[in-house]
């Protein structure tokens, strides 16, 4: 394993995120809605760089099966327990990489209505997509190498790293 991103590159990429944020939603109480399991750190540390109004919640999909390998359709595993008709949306991811999981989220969320919906990731493959996707603010792009860590992982492990690492073959 190697470390790709340091833990203060990853903090300096959510302040940036949180300026522009802040500067478009800032009247607005935006829902945060994170994208379980994986983007759970990224959406800690966001919203601890936010200082207005705002609600967080969550929505579990499943894609990938066990292991590396995204079976290509999208689960809803667990639902939204909130309305978000009118509301103005913005959905947090950990990484976008072929585009299928976002895609199918934003289109499901879009049925329902809201004022509006954008999306925040922090990481893009760029070179692995498969469905194109507007990723309205982006921490950074990677390459297309399988990375684990500040919340992204292989298996269920190694969420609890605070830097981005390669996984090796
Ligand atoms: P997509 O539907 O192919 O864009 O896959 C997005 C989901 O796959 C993300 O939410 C991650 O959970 C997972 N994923 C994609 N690439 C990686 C990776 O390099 N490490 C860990 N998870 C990944
Ligand atoms: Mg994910």
């Amino acid at each position: 394993m190697h470390r790709l991103v340091p833990r203060a590159e990853i903090a300096s990429a959510v302040k940036r995120l949180a300026g522009e944020i802040a500067g478009d939603y800032r009247d607005k109480e935006p829902l945060l809605l994170g994208i379980l399991k994986g983007s759970f750190v990224f959406l800690a540390d966001l919203v601890r760089e936010l200082d207005f109004p705002l609600e967080v919640e969550f929505i579990r999909l499943s894609s990938y099966g066990s292991g590396r390998r995204s079976s290509g359709h999208v689960r809803v595993v667990q639902g939204l327990r909130t309305s978000v008709r009118g509301r103005h949306v913005l959905v947090v991811e950990d990484i976008i990489d072929t585009g299928i999981t976002v895609a199918f989220l934003l289109d499901y969320l879009r049925k329902k209505k809201p004022a509006s919906v954008r999306l925040c990731a922090l990481t893009d493959k760029p070179s692995r997509r498969q469905v194109p996707v507007k990723i309205d603010y982006l921490g950074f792009s990677v390459p297309d190498r399988f990375l684990v860590g500040y919340g992204l992982d292989c298996d269920e492990k190694y969420r609890n790293l605070p830097d981005i690492h390669v996984l090796e073959d």
